[in-house]
């Protein structure tokens, strides 16, 4: 078979599939929506494909792709945009021109992209953190932090942790005239997970303890410890995210043992010795009644995977798993969730947890969303959700930064 043949099977596949496709009813500009799907799913396909006989490895078409959508680091007449580095990672700023004799705010930005993809320099993050920068005159710190497979857990963290402390410095903050008592940490999708994580971290840090008045987290990812909670059953083909391509890239950050991502598609990949951690994810305790649905709550199978991976029970993994008394010391924090979003429930179950040891949570929640929309604002990809997410969250940080 040649390979015009396959070209021609699988451009058939796809369109037949874009055609049937199914989309959650109330998405708005649901043809789009599945234009964007049906482009991810294919990439996806492509990457097995190419996997499969040898081109290339699965994850390297999603970072090509994403480096399609870099952008220089252009200043215009009311941002300057510097590309720098802090403690030896490289860092984007956005810096608003405008003279004021008040201090800044500053908001420190983690991209998602599932461990493996992505950066701060991707024009819809670029354009977003412009936007901010400009219209409520903060300094913006995107952190272009180490990527598996090539660095693994927890490489992304630790160059996030040091970023953000290397900018914390009073001498740094007066440099660029940041207020130390305004600074904000935002993380969408598995930026959520770091943002999250290098919260948690800095908190329970007697240096840092109070140096971060806010978290963000825009649909985060906050743990794979459990993956049949609803929200993963509801939507485990996406939209735009799905459990299959999730987990292929995700499992990259702790090893490349492909026999984690069956254990994963399976809910069988967590150790024997784990059993006292799900009690932090346990969604039948955790999630509103509407989320629990006819779903029934099941016991983990545990100790199923050969090796041993003990970082699966590691909160700066999965910050799910961190404790109350760990909990209780966060801050204001902003979260945003979409319906229909296999990653809702995470955020439901932490929603509920800092609520329940007294953490003041803001929780906006979009009833016709869906994952990663915030990504989707350019060009023929641009949908309506991700200019209203975005809008939601600058307007949070306006009433509350
Ligand atoms: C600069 O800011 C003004 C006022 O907010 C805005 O109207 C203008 O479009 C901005 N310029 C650019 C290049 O974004
Ligand atoms: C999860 O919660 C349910 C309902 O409260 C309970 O029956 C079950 O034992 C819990 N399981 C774990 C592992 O925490
Ligand atoms: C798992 O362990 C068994 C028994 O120790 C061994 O025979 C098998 O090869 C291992 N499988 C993998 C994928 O490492
Ligand atoms: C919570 O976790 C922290 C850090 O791992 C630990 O020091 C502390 O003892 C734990 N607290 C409880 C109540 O388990």
């Amino acid at each position: 078979m040649g390979y015009k043949t396959l070209c021609f099977g699988f451009s058939c596949i796809l369109f037949a599939y874009f055609l049937y496709l199914p989309i959650p009813e109330n998405v708005e500009e649901p043809w789009k929506v599945k234009y964007v799907d049906t482009l991810i799913k294919a990439a996806s396909c492509m990457a097995t494909l190419f996997e499969n006989i040898g081109l290339m490895k699965y994850e390297k078409i999603f970072s090509i792709v994403a480096t399609f959508y870099i952008a220089q680091p252009v200043s215009d007449e009311n941002v300057t945009v510097i590309d720098t580095d802090f403690s030896n990672i490289p860092v984007r700023l956005h810096v608003p021109k405008r003279k004021s004799e008040r201090k800044r705010p500053a908001i420190i930005f983690i991209h998602g992209g599932i461990f493996v993809f992505g950066s701060c320099k991707i024009t819809a993050h670029d354009n977003m953190n412009r936007l901010i920068s400009n219209k409520i005159g903060a300094v913006v710190l995107g952190i272009e932090y180490r990527l598996a497979p090539k660095y693994l857990f927890p490489a992304a963290l630790e160059d996030c942790v040091s970023a953000t402390k290397f900018f914390l410095q009073e001498k740094i903050l007066a440099k660029y005239r940041v207020d130390p008592s305004r600074i904000c940490i935002m993380g969408e999708s598995s930026g959520g997970a770091l943002a999250a994580t290098v919260t948690q971290l800095l908190r329970s840090d007697p240096e840092f303890k109070n140096r971060i008045k806010a978290q963000a987290l825009i649909y985060p990812g906050l743990q794979l410890v459990d993956t049949f909670l609803p929200s993963h059953r509801e939507y485990p083909h996406g939209p735009i995210l799905h459990r299959e391509m999730m987990f292929k890239l995700a499992s990259l950050y702790v090893t490349e043992d492909s026999s984690m991502i069956q254990a994963l598609l399976r809910n069988e990949h967590m150790p024997e010795e784990s059993r006292h951690l799900f009690k932090f994810v346990n969604w039948s305790n955790f999630l509103p009644e509407k989320y629990k649905k006819n779903y029934v709550y099941t016991e983990p199978v545990l100790g199923k995977v050969n090796a041993s991976y003990p970082v699966l029970m590691d909160s700066r993994l999965f910050p799910l798993l961190a404790n109350d008394s760990q909990l209780q010391s966060l801050p204001l924090t902003y979260i945003l969730t979409c319906e229909h979003d296999l990653l809702r429930d995470d955020s439901f179950i932490y929603i509920a947890r800092l609520r329940n040891v007294g953490v003041q949570v803001f929780h906006d929640h979009m009833e016709e969303g869906i994952h990663g929309a915030l990504s989707f604002t350019m060009g023929a990809v641009a949908l309506n959700l991700g200019f209203k997410i975005r809008d939601r969250y600058i307007h949070w940080l306006e009433e509350n930064l």
